[in-house]
């Protein structure tokens, strides 16, 4: 795009040269009077932000959402209402790898989703698999210690994820979906994504319900073999990155189908899996899909920076009619996420336009580093106030979003859920859900990485947890591995 217009300082002063510094003479020294010169290397050397502690590779897409479908028995969220049509942003990712790491390693992928409501933003931070490694976010630090690199080598390492999942059963369910085949999306497009956790919806009468959330791609899954994501990653790091930006830029927008499960409040008492542990999916014959509506991705981001890579997502940004749970996960994340976003992107990210919420923000929080936005002068800063200043809406706090709860302060893995073992779902999904090609590329893969683990102690332990999963399964992995370790 030819532009006439000078080039100027960050305050909007012409320069003198793009290319040139001052001297002194044609080869004498630069002056530190030569303010553009070190204006431009300070901003420069300013350019990063910390990366994500985790999810740090990814890419996004602007989009809206519709919904099609009457779920306002279930929720009074003004997005879920028949007919609403919502703008929104997708962010995709892998979930261990650094910035420039390749899209194609092995890995859950991330499916974030900010909904810019007329009530305020809704972010839903969910994943690609239904479930999730641990139960209980105080092992996430050490979870994700154990999948990134060895402080020595700088290495990532087989014995340590082995180390870690197989004295933490939970992990088994998840693990088995990122060793089978939807470990390797063949593409952002054409991958499901879910909420994970158990959320609540709240009707207008203030009746409560259990939901999961499932968007279910219309491009249809597409995986790719082992041996077809190494030799990606070798050639185009960038290869999902790619996809998605080059489908949008052509018009071929991607879109999902979001159906949601629906618990009756009261049910989950009693169900037979506790209802809020995230390693646990609620099977559909219990809970079938209700579906609500459509999401599509039909606009790139005109600068990744400042749209993507400073996107915050967080699961504590609900609107109303839509709210926590029991779950323990989900609990630690409303802390861990805007925690993290006041660290990498500033305690301010919220006024960005990519996180800025598209109505009209009355919040009495103030100043800080990089404060764009400001009431008008004449509005009081606290609250209670008796000079007209935002107050409370009693319409929310009249609304329960909560759940009864009492007891003990307790510190417990205990269930009162009959059918709460750790390895009953994973051995549902290998036995009931995988075909034999499937179960022999599941197996070829476990081979391989339990394989790699060096620690005799450890590699055992990799074996038995297998055998937990499905006997036959350990059986064959633990034959393999006699056989390759005699050779
Ligand atoms: C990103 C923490 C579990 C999905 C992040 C970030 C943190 C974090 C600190 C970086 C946020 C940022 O810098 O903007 C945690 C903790 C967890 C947890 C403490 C457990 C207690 C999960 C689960 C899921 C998930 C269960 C999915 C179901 C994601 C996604 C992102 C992310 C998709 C990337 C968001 C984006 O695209 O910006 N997580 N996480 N996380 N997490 Fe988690």
């Amino acid at each position: 795009m030819p532009d006439n217009s000078y080039t100027t300082t960050n305050t909007g002063t012409p320069v003198a040269a793009d290319s040139q510094s001052l001297t002194v003479g044609a080869d004498g020294a630069i002056p530190l009077i030569d303010s553009y010169l070190t204006e431009k290397l300070a901003h420069f050397n300013r350019e990063r932000v910390p990366e994500r502690v985790v999810h740090a590779k990814g890419g996004g897409a602007f989009g809206t959402f519709e919904t099609t479908e009457d779920v306002s028995r279930f929720t009074r969220a003004a997005l879920f209402q028949q007919g609403a049509t919502t703008e929104m942003l997708a962010r995709f990712s892998t979930v261990a790898g650094e910035q420039g790491s390749p899209d194609t390693w092995r890995d859950p992928r991330g499916f974030a989703l900010k909904f810019y409501t007329s009530e305020g933003n809704y972010d839903l931070v969910g994943n690609n698999t239904p479930v999730f490694f641990i139960r209980d976010g105080i092992k996430f630090p050490d979870f994700i210690h154990s999948q990134k690199r060895l402080p020595g080598s700088n290495l990532r390492n087989n014995d340590m994820q082995w180390d870690f999942w197989s004295q933490s059963p939970e992990s088994a369910h998840q693990v088995t979906w990122l060793m089978g085949d939807r470990g390797l999306p063949a593409s952002w497009r054409k991958m499901d994504g879910f909420g994970s956790h158990t959320y609540q919806w709240i009707n207008a009468e203030g009746e409560r319900f259990w939901v999961k959330y499932h968007f279910k791609t219309n491009q249809g899954i597409e995986v790719l073999s082992a041996d077809q994501a190494a030799e990606i990653a070798g050639q185009d790091a960038d290869f999902h990155q790619h996809d998605l930006y080059t489908n949008i830029a052509e018009g071929n927008f991607p879109t999902w189908t979001l159906s949601v499960q629906v618990m009756p409040y009261e049910d989950a008492k009693t169900y037979r899996f506790n209802p809020f542990d995230v390693t646990k999916v609620w099977p559909h014959g219990d809970y079938p899909l209700i579906k609500v509506g459509t999401m599509t991705l039909n606009r790139n981001a005109e600068n990744y920076f400042a749209q993507i890579e400073q996107a915050t997502f967080s699961p504590a940004n609900f609107v109303p009619g839509i709210a926590a749970s029991p779950d323990r996960m989900l609990q630690a994340r409303i802390f861990s996420y805007a925690d993290a976003q006041r660290y990498r992107v500033g305690v301010n990210h919220a006024q960005l336009p990519v996180n800025a919420a598209k109505t009209q923000v009355n919040s009495y929080s103030k100043d800080g580093a990089a404060r764009i936005d400001f009431p008008p002068a004449d509005r009081p800063v606290y609250a209670p106030n008796s000079f007209g200043g935002p107050h409370a809406d009693p319409a929310r706090a009249a609304e329960s979003t909560g759940w009864q709860n009492d007891g003990e302060l307790l510190r417990t893995s205990a269930t009162l859920h009959p059918e709460d073992d750790d390895f009953g779902q994973a051995g549902t999904l290998y036995r009931d859900v995988m075909d034999d090609a499937a179960k022999a590329r599941l197996l070829a893969q476990i081979i391989g990485h339990v394989g790699a683990v060096v620690n005799d102690e450890i590699r055992a332990r990799a074996i038995a947890y297998w055998s937990n999963v499905d006997i036959e399964l350990g059986a064959k992995l633990g034959a393999a591995l006699a056989t390759r370790l005699a050779v």
